[in-house]
């Protein structure tokens, strides 16, 4: 329990002190859960156990010269075979819920057809595991690891990969909905569909014309909506769904009510093609125009399933995008390019804005009514370093959540409905195209002993729960 964590940290905090510290003014709501995140394909390796079939990321991942250090998922932090002691790790975290994924290709190892047992069997092992240490299992049904089989029939590009996703999500959601209840469709489509298919940098590493782009983002959130539809059809009993969505976060540079309103404005244009049509079901009038004749194709009908009803929304919030009003028409709206001075933590595109953790869940309330949200994924790289102790003091990592956690209050405490936070990552994990030398996890791993060392952000975390508050 709690004594692998403050033993690992030398007692740096000891647990009673912990637990006896007084509720700050800065606390968050009663019941608030409080959680970490990965993905399958960052942190299971084992991806030739058990029947699993290949995905787009093994592919990609074996190209030479597309990851920067040109490591695979193929061990990665073997959480596949450690699960036992990543949960314990959760729980002396004082964690109360946790975000994975499910692996599309070890469930269907062709995409479609006959499902693999065994390939559910983990997930299961996975669940029982976390029930049995009073934590509460979010699932994602799909984090960017798409059956090869899928890609080879035209992946994305093709309408049948968003009915198959339907089809797989049904199924998990009646093996698996017995005992979770919240589960999140598709993660990030922004990411995986821009990175992946237009600037292809990430699996499958397409560069598509316009036209092609669109289609494959249409074809992205119509999967989210079969989904949705399917696991509704196939839960034996009722569960929960929503987004996992990284939308661009527009943030007002200067808090006056005209520049909110700039903000709110950028945020739903900017997200048109993803949480606003999800939520809105039509494409913005903005949106169809900037696109033109490559607006994707769709009908009435697609449009209604993509936005069928969710019950929360997951928003992933990492970097801020600065508006103020526009003097001049439409868009009413003017987008503030950053600074080269302006400062960011070990990964270069993560800029600091810990305003994003209060308007990224504002908006949402305001611009949709979201009832109910949940920050599925917030976190921060580190160049962290063993000290000759052994020991990770990454303070760039707690003075990076601290304020952001600071402005996730300030809208708790607004009213804005937020009922969990899910920290990126649990451990240090495979980060997609910058491989394993970007490190996210508040648990340091090495990579050849697989050893797992939490590191002081850990115990900064472990306080923030134990609060409710911002330690
Ligand atoms: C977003 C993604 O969902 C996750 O897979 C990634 O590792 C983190 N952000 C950090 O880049």
């Amino acid at each position: 329990g709690a004594a692998v964590l403050t033993a690992a940290l030398g007692a740096t905090i000891a647990a009673t002190e912990a637990d006896a510290a007084p509720k700050s003014q800065s606390g968050f709501p009663d019941g608030f859960l409080w959680g970490t995140a990965t993905a399958a394909y960052q942190v299971e390796g084992a991806v030739h156990e058990d029947g699993r079939g290949p995905s787009i990321w093994d592919t990609f991942s074996h190209l030479p010269g597309k990851i920067r250090d040109g490591s695979t998922g193929d061990v990665s932090v073997d959480h596949y075979h450690r699960y036992k002691e990543d949960v314990a790790l959760m729980k002396a975290l004082g964690a109360t819920s946790y975000r994975f994924s499910i692996a599309w290709p070890r469930v269907f190892p062709d995409g479609t057809g006959t499902p693999n047992p065994k390939g559910l069997d983990f997930y299961d092992r996975l669940v029982d595991e976390l029930l049995k240490a009073g934590i509460k299992p979010f699932a994602t049904l799909y984090h960017w690891d798409l059956p090869q089989a899928l890609q080879d029939r035209g992946g994305w590009q093709s309408r049948d990969t968003a009915q198959a996703f339907g089809a797989y999500a049904g199924y998990v959601a009646n093996k698996l909905g017995d005992r979770v209840e919240n589960f999140f469709t598709l993660n990030e489509m922004l990411t995986f569909v821009e990175h992946g298919h237009a600037a292809g940098v990430f699996a499958p590493g397409l560069t598509l014309p316009p036209q092609g782009v669109n289609q494959v983002r249409h074809h992205a959130v119509l999967a989210h909506g079969l989904g949705v539809q399917a696991m509704r059809a196939s839960a034996r009993r009722p569960i929960r769904i929503g987004p996992a969505e990284n939308i661009t976060i527009g943030i007002p540079a200067v808090e006056t009510p005209e520049n909110i309103r700039a903000a709110e404005i950028a945020t739903r244009e900017f997200n048109a093609p993803y949480l606003t049509v999800m939520l809105e079901g039509r494409y913005t009038d903005a949106y169809l125009a900037a696109t033109g004749a490559d607006a994707p194709k769709f009908t009435a009908e697609d449009l209604k399933i993509i936005a069928s009803p969710v019950d929360f929304v997951g928003l992933n919030v990492y970097t801020p995008s600065f508006f103020v009003v526009a003097t001049d028409a439409a868009p009413h709206y003017r987008a503030l390019p950053l600074p080269s001075s302006y400062p960011h933590m070990a990964s270069p595109w993560l800029t600091i804005g810990p305003e994003a953790l209060y308007w990224a869940p504002r908006h949402a309330a305001t611009l949709w009514n979201a009832k109910e949200i949940y920050i599925t994924e917030n976190g921060t790289s580190s160049a962290d370093q063993l000290a000759e102790d052994g020991q990770i003091y990454d303070t760039d990592r707690i003075m990076y959540l601290r304020n952001y956690l600071t402005q996730l209050q300030r809208a708790t405490a607004e009213g804005v409905p937020v009922r969990g936070y899910f920290l990126w990552s649990l451990l240090d994990n495979f980060e997609w195209a910058d491989g394993y030398a970007t490190r996210f996890g508040l648990v340091h791993v090495d990579y050849t002993t697989q050893k797992r060392t939490p590191k002081l952000s850990a115990a900064f975390y472990r306080e923030v729960i134990a609060r409710n508050a911002v330690a």
